[in-house]
């Protein structure tokens, strides 16, 4: 069929990362114009009345219908792809939101507006500043995903989510491209910090509240990036190589629960191949697995330049390419010519999109505020950040401090200059960070003056030698600690009450961290604590180290040295008060790890493949106009062994194990009930959990599973359920209850294409962590059973 040739009028100019910019004039010059005004009824046809798609009272799907029917070929492809990406462009006119990661397609003669697209997981992403506009268009950066996690409480992630989705709706956008819920393969991952988990189940779980809590306010989530991409380096071409169980089990798990438990308005694909084929130009992923099995209702959007073929994107189910390119416009039209593309497969996508666009804020004309509840968001930031830091030692009474504690001797750079959150799209414009030393002045702690000024020279000093940052997600090398002197160290150990000393990591896009001083401590680290701790020591004065970190880090080495070690991750914006809560028993800490500390990073399932091996000597660009590099692939031969997983069945002993935290309190298991000793169609198990020391705290409890084997090798145990108590008073206690499904019990066998739970006893472990087992009962599966069957191929 013969197509008009102005599709999209897009025209790429600078092309090296995402942080390109993409004009979006037309071939003769005009811009495609954004539609900013109130959806009102504009009477188009002149007769008074209203069209079928803008009446509300019928069924969506007839309003799509109607739309579609009114839609030029041209018009269908335009609407297929976003409008490029011009978030640099603060003084566009175009750019209803400046900073905003993308846009879809106005159709003005409908009167249907654009929709406004931005990240990110931590907080809305979006411009502070406009130019010629005193007013400050800041966001709240709540802490990140990791922490999140850590803190096992569904609704305090869902909290976090309606004050982010508030934001997004106040600015005026109507899709937050968040939460990411990539699985921590291995500790390297430059992203891990935006993702929640080793495992699937409290990935999936903590994904679904987030999305649930944002799409309160009437806006969108996107879960992202589905599916198998764990890694940055060489994110655009690595092929991931992954068996099917692992992927069914452990990659897709997180996303299946997250579809099932909120259905978010849409999923992002990811850069990655997966065995072969880009992810959004897998039919299997995105149409069979997503649709056919999961039943997802929303729409699929590439991630920015993903992949190298429109028409296969379209295709496999990607309905919508991001942010939308020249090559993404030729591509389709040759498709489209050629037959390879159908216009029925464009409607298909389309009827997808703009289920979401008749939904979306835009569409309806929202009158947003620019003025979100500030004020009441970051004092949620700072509640999620104190019951997400996780308490990893705690000897000699250090924590909470004494009350005769007054005077701190503070010292690594982070502590002045606190790390809020991550790089890259994952990182918020934020109005300002509480750091560490702010947090304890607020909290009315005297701080070592001198000291302080020390560093606060020093950090200008080496700041200014730095290189400017060329981009937003450029990471900056960072700053070496400074040697302290020993004589002054001496007057601090004396004059002061307590050392603290935070050590920070940062990482973000394109790139994974190197092991050596970043996983490991740097030389000047390793050098900092012990000086502190020898110097305190000596004094009899108690040592605490502070982890402003987004990854998991070698630990097994230092801890000896020092007294305390509280991992408050990356808190957002709020994270030196909520510290500061958590230093002084404001807040007794109830953060578990979700993700393993291994002793060594050789110890790490992964550490032989990660991040790949390059496959030809070829070097490939062009991916979305990227100067990229050569094919890669990634073996991901551990399987199902990933985290706790591997640790826990093969022994391998590790520095704190995957859901361990301490608390200022005890907590007692009571005995455990289960509903029925054979299993039929689900199992309730039931357990008292007693806080029997002498502070109020709240504890996390979780249930793992061990399966008999069958024909399947299995983990010795895997979370199934967990929950979190709630504020117990010494002294009080609560029952929690958890049921297993038949799903929860199986395996996936790949010979069968079907999820099995063998026949025989199974084990319930209820535990304070994975290695922490407090209750145990069994119960009978007395024939196997197939859970579901006749499952993709992958
Ligand atoms: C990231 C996505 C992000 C997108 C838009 C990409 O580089 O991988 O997570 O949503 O940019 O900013």
């Amino acid at each position: 069929m013969p197509l008009k040739t102005k599709y999209l009028p897009l025209t790429l100019t600078i092309c090296l990362t995402a942080a390109c910019s993409v004009d979006n004039a037309t071939e003769d010059g005009a811009r495609q114009p954004q539609i900013l005004t109130k959806n009102t009824f504009r009477d188009l046809n002149g007769n008074g009345k209203k069209d079928l798609y803008e009446d509300t009272s019928k069924p969506i799907e007839q309003r799509v219908d109607d739309i579609l029917s009114r839609l030029s070929l041209d018009q269908k492809v335009n609407l297929v792809m976003g409008t490029g990406m011009n978030t640099d462009d603060y003084t566009n006119p175009d750019s209803k939101v400046p900073g905003a990661a993308g846009y879809t397609y106005a159709l003005n003669e409908l009167g249907i507006a654009s929709i406004v697209l931005a990240d990110g997981p931590a907080g809305l992403r979006i411009s502070p500043s406009r130019k010629g506009d005193p007013n400050s268009y800041f966001a709240t950066a709540f802490p990140i995903g990791t922490l999140l996690a850590s803190t096992w409480d569904t609704d305090m992630l869902t909290t976090i989510g309606q004050s982010m989705g508030e934001e997004v709706k106040e600015y005026g956008v109507d899709i937050l491209l968040a939460p990411g819920m990539n699985i921590h393969r291995n500790p390297r991952g430059g992203r891990n910090f935006e993702y929640y988990s080793e495992d699937p189940v409290l990935s999936g779980k903590s994904a679904a509240a987030m999305v649930n809590g944002i799409e309160s306010n009437g806006v969108g989530a996107t879960i992202k990036h589905y599916v198998a991409n764990n890694q940055e380096t060489n994110r655009f071409l690595v092929d991931t190589i992954a068996s099917e169980r692992a992927l069914r089990e452990i990659y897709l798990r997180g996303f299946e629960i997250a579809v099932k438990d909120s259905q978010p308005w849409g999923i992002m694909s990811s850069y990655n191949k997966l065995n072969g084929s880009y992810t959004p130009q897998s039919e299997n992923i995105l149409t069979q697995v997503l649709r056919d099995e999961w039943d997802f209702q929303g729409l699929v959007m590439t991630d920015w330049f993903a992949g190298d073929d429109a028409v296969a994107q379209m295709n496999a189910g990607n309905d919508l390419i991001m942010p939308g390119t020249p090559k993404d416009t030729e591509q389709l039209a040759a498709g489209l010519e050629s037959g390879q593309l159908d216009e029925k497969t464009l409607d298909r996508n389309l009827q997808r999109i703009l289920k979401v666009i008749l939904q979306s804020p835009s569409y309806a004309g929202y009158p947003y505020s620019n003025k979100p509840d500030l004020n009441a968001h970051a004092h949620t930031a700072r509640q999620a950040a104190a019951e997400g830091a996780v308490l990893l030692k705690n000897t000699g009474g250090a924590l909470p401090l004494a009350k005769a504690v007054n005077k701190v001797a503070v010292f690594g750079n982070t502590s002045y200059d606190f790390i809020s959150g991550g790089a890259g799209s994952g990182d918020v414009n934020e109005a300002y960070t509480v750091s560490l030393v702010d947090g304890l002045q607020t909290a009315g702690y005297h701080i070592d003056s001198k000291l302080a000024s020390t560093y606060e020279q020093f950090l200008a000093t080496e700041k200014a030698r730095q290189p400017k940052k060329e981009n937003f997600f450029q990471l900056l090398p960072p700053i070496v600690e400074m040697p302290l002197a020993g004589e002054a160290l001496a007057t601090q150990a004396a004059e002061a009450d307590i050392a603290l000393i935070t050590l920070g990591r940062n990482s973000g896009e394109f790139q994974d961290r190197p092991v050596e001083g970043d996983f490991t401590l740097t030389a000047g680290e390793q050098r900092l604590i012990a000086d502190v701790s020898s110097a305190f020591h000596a004094q009899n004065k108690q040592v605490v180290v502070i982890l402003n970190v987004g990854n998991v880090l070698e630990i097994a080495s230092w801890r000896d040295q020092v007294d305390a070690i509280l991992l408050p991750w990356q808190g957002g914006q709020e994270a030196g008060n909520a510290i500061a809560d958590v230093l002084t028993g404001k807040v007794n800490p109830s953060g578990k790890l979700p993700t393993t500390m291994p002793v060594h990073y050789r110890d790490v399932p992964s550490s032989d493949n990660f991040p790949g091996v390059e496959t030809s000597d070829k070097t490939v660009s062009g991916i979305g106009g990227f100067a990229v590099g050569k094919p890669s692939r990634v073996d991901y031969e551990e399987g199902i062994f990933v985290g706790y997983r591997y640790y826990d069945t093969f022994n391998v002993e590790p520095a704190y194990e995957f859901g361990y935290g301490l608390s200022y309190t005890q907590f007692e298991y009571g005995s455990t009930t289960v509903s029925s000793t054979t299993f039929e169609d689900s199992i309730s198990v039931s357990v008292t959990v007693t806080n029997n020391g002498k502070v109020a705290g709240k504890e996390v409890v979780q249930v793992y599973l061990s399966a008999p084997e069958g024909q399947l090798k299995k983990p010795v145990r895997e979370l199934k359920g967990f929950a979190k108590t709630r504020l117990l008073a010494p002294a009080e206690s609560q029952q929690l209850t958890f049921t297993l499904k038949v799903k929860e019990l199986a395996s996936f066998d790949e010979s069968r294409s079907s999820w099995v739970a063998d026949k025989g006893i199974y084990k319930i472990d209820i535990g304070a962590s994975s290695r922490d087992i407090r209750q145990t009962v069994t119960f009978e599966l007395p024939d196997e059973r197939i859970a579901e069957s006749n499952l993709t191929d992958l």
